[in-house]
């Protein structure tokens, strides 16, 4: 996912943009630029590879003179990473410099259209089609200009946009992109988001889809499509700067995972008071709630994984049917939707395309829109009906811990919480998983002291080629994410199955020294998971089981290795166990020389489809 960071100010522009820049890596990229205006000079510099290149090509800034500047990050979408891919992408007068995060549908149709022209194209991005475009329109009046271009481009795009001949201000555009504007005092900014710029300001404005922004160094306008002023709030960010730092860990998932016993206390504390859960600011009545047929669970990735355990957790509170859909699919599903369906919305950064996407269909079916997010006033949030923020603040690294943890526990507050305006459970119970919440996060903290333990046993297995995970109900939907986690940062092959799918097939892969994570917390099936042990044992696999403390004497007859979490309501498992399958793969992946934070290939968030 690209990077955007512009500044408009009366200091030189290139150093603050490298410092921007370097607080956006973690979303991933492959080439990198900056454009700053010296008075009627356009000063373009753009490499391929890390941002490091970029910063040594212009002495970390201070050979771009200028105060109005925009940089990029690329994480390649249209044409290969190169050089003359990089942003920003500039017009044929080289007056106009471009940075875009998202895709230009049309490009093609409107490249023709500017060929046809006499327009040359010297890049194979999508993003030059816009920088050339704004030029073809351009008569003196650069938000004119831009309001034609977007009037003509489809797609999915956050600009940045900077003109030699209006060298004092610079224009953002959004549309399904995130982009923020940062106010300050005699300075201006657009960063695709907070990190980038909260060394500078907190005081922020959350851009909506089709609004155009002009940033100077007195302050920012914002328009709609038509030009017509848009007022704005601004919003306070209050997390510390060093959340977005690595605070003295090796690498930020490492990082997140040690956070998340403070952010489950984060997510869970304000919302149980005297016994109760209390959801401020919620927007759904018990009217509403009372009259819910269906929930669908909507998200991607980890934040799905989620969702199949909100599912067993759910369905046994409520008593009504619980459907949860990877949001690829359920946009392009025919789902039965009707004023009765609640759509759970579950995303960590509130942009995953997909799951926006997802989240729109279903509020066009007619459905009512809750999502569960972490990024504060990110688009999701801002679409749904009512929101649950995760409050696990800035999560960096690429593979999702705290977020994934954080999403549990809201969802069983929310479960509780509906249960109790349902009545569907019995006091004793209600009480049992509340007082349950109100420990897990020392009962985490009691989990990650299992670190030495659980690097220990990466050291056996890093080399392994494929490792599967198998288990039961709450643990087989464990598995799931314990497997994503191993794969998104490892590269080892995994898979997760649900156990007693082993005899169906599955069960062929099993052979001497194949490595099987057998997740058993789930006491009422515990017998079986023992079982399904035996019988990968007995085709020569390696078991490395994850059970509860009471269950481990029993466990270590069979398994080749024990990894343990205290008792906790069984609903509650997973928020527990996710914890020693993170640092696994954590660790496989150290000693595997991998690239944590930022593994190939993938995005913090995918914005793109
Ligand atoms: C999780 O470790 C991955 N980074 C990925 O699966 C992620 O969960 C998925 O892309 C969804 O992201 P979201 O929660 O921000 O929507």
């Amino acid at each position: 996912m690209c990077g955007i960071v512009g500044f408009v100010g009366r200091e030189e522009a290139a150093p603050i943009l490298l410092d921007g820049l370097a607080r956006l890596e973690y979303r991933g990229y492959d080439s990198a630029g900056v454009a700053v205006l010296d008075g009627q000079k356009l000063r373009v510099a753009k490499a391929k590879g890390r941002l490091r290149v970029l910063a040594d090509m212009i002495q970390n800034g201070r050979a771009i003179h200028g105060t109005v500047g925009i940089g990029h990050t690329r994480w390649a979408t249209h044409g290969a990473p190169s050089d003359v891919n990089a942003h920003p992408q500039v017009s044929r007068s080289g007056k106009i410099a471009v940075v875009h995060n998202g895709i230009i549908e049309n490009y093609a149709q409107l490249k023709e259209f500017l060929m046809a022209r006499g327009v040359d194209f010297a890049s194979e991005t999508d993003t030059e089609v816009v920088a050339q475009l704004i030029e073809h329109f351009y008569q003196g009046n650069l938000l004119d200009a831009v309001a034609k271009v977007l009037h003509r481009i489809e797609g999915a795009y956050s600009l940045g946009i900077v003109c030699a001949d209006e060298p004092d201000q610079l224009i953002a555009v959004r549309k399904d992109s995130p982009l923020i504007l940062g106010v300050g005092d005699g300075f201006s900014f657009l960063a695709s988001d907070v990190t980038a710029i909260i060394k500078h300001t907190r005081d922020v404005m959350y851009m909506d889809d089709g609004e155009i922004a002009v940033l100077t160094c007195d302050g920012i306008q914002v328009y709609d499509s038509f030009l017509q002023p848009v007022e704005k709030t601004i919003a306070r960010v209050d997390w510390e700067i060093d959340a977005a730092e690595k605070g003295g860990y090796e690498h930020f998932m490492l990082k997140e995972i040690m956070e998340q016993p403070d952010a489950l206390r984060k997510a869970i504390f304000p919302r149980i008071r005297d016994g109760e859960v209390v959801l401020e600011d919620f927007g759904l009545t018990d009217e509403y709630i009372r009259q819910i047929e269906k929930i669908f669970i909507v998200a991607c990735g980890s934040s799905y994984h989620v969702g199949m355990v909100g599912k067993y957790n759910l369905e046994q509170m409520l008593r009504i049917p619980v459907d949860v859909v990877l949001a690829s699919e359920f946009r392009y599903m025919d789902p039965i939707v009707t004023e009765h369906t609640l759509v759970i919305v579950i995303s960590q950064s509130g942009e995953t395309l997909d799951t926006m996407a997802a989240l729109r269909a279903a509020k066009g079916l007619g459905a009512t829109i809750l999502s569960i997010v972490n990024v504060v006033g990110s688009s999701i949030a801002r679409e749904s009906d009512t929101v649950l923020y995760t409050w696990a603040g800035p999560e960096i690294a690429v593979a999702t811990t705290k977020a994934y943890s954080t999403q549990l526990a809201v969802l069983d507050l929310l479960g509780l919480y509906f249960a109790r305006k349902l009545g569907t459970l019995p006091e004793e119970r209600y009480q049992t998983v509340i007082q349950s919440l109100l420990l897990l996060p020392s009962q985490m903290e009691q989990v990650l002291e299992c670190q030495a333990n659980i690097q220990y046993l990466a050291s056996q297995y890093f080399n392994h080629d494929s490792i599967f995970f198998i288990g039961r109900n709450l643990d087989y939907a464990l598995g799931l994410e314990g497997s994503l986690k191993l794969k998104e940062i490892s590269y080892i092959h995994s898979e997760a199955y649900a156990s007693g799918e082993l005899k169906h097939g599955t069960i062929s892969l099993i052979e001497d020294g194949t490595l099987v994570v057998a997740v058993a917390t789930y006491n009422r099936l515990f017998d079986k998971a023992m079982s399904n042990v035996v019988e990968v044992k007995s085709r020569g696999a390696d078991v490395l089981a994850l059970t509860t403390e009471d269950k481990a004497a029993d466990m270590e007859k069979y398994a080749n290795g024990i990894i343990t979490i205290p008792e906790t309501d069984e609903m509650l498992r997973p928020s527990l166990g996710v914890a020693p399958l993170q640092l696994l793969a954590y660790y496989i992946a150290l000693m595997r020389g991998c690239d944590i934070d930022k593994p190939r290939n993938l995005a913090k968030s995918v914005t793109v489809e």
